[in-house]
């Protein structure tokens, strides 16, 4: 039997924490979807296609590792693809408020679908995609945040003088 696991989140951008997350995910599990949720901010810094495209990229070389958007309660897309389990990091007290509530709501939901925690690596526990998108569009560096598939979109943008999206 395939043990299929659900790394949920926006992704928007995809962050070096995230990769962290996958990777250690993909250890753990036979297969791994990672699930990037559509229409998850009004003003996105990557559209829903391009952040497909990105993670398809970095994890294009693992190869237990899936990608996907999808739309709707997380936890009817999980059932219909037969994971067991939801992955995520947690990097602070808050987010462990937060994920918490979020994970007993969805056992609420669906109770044949469990959520895995894994704590974030200590050198990126600093790191998320509401900051980096923050530095970014405010002209900082994200060198080192973001994997290099991300930080050579936003060199492109920033190089074609984009309006900051
Ligand atoms: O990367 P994020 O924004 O922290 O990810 C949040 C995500 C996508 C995991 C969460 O917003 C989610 O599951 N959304 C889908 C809608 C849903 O199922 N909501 C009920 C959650 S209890």
């Amino acid at each position: 039997m395939t043990r299929l696991a659900i790394c949920p989140g926006s992704f928007d951008p995809l962050t070096v924490g995230h990769v962290d997350l996958v990777e250690r995910a993909a250890a753990l599990f036979d297969r791994v979807v990672v699930a990037i949720l559509v229409n998850s901010d009004k003003s996105p810094l990557f559209t829903q296609a391009e952040r497909v495209a990105i993670v398809r990229e970095v994890f294009a070389s693992v190869k237990n590792v899936d990608v996907e958007a999808f739309d709707g309660l997380l936890v009817d897309y999980a059932d219909r693809r037969g994971a067991v389990a939801l992955v995520r990091g947690l990097r602070s007290a808050t987010d462990t408020d937060y994920e918490l509530s979020m994970s007993l709501m969805n056992r609420h939901l669906k109770p044949s679908v469990d959520s895995v925690f894994l704590p974030t690596a200590a050198s990126v526990a600093h790191v998320s995609s509401r900051l980096v998108k923050e530095v970014w569009r405010l002209g900082g560096d994200v060198r080192g945040l973001v994997p290099p598939a991300v930080e050579a979109r936003l060199r492109a943008m920033r190089a074609m003088d984009a309006p900051a999206r």
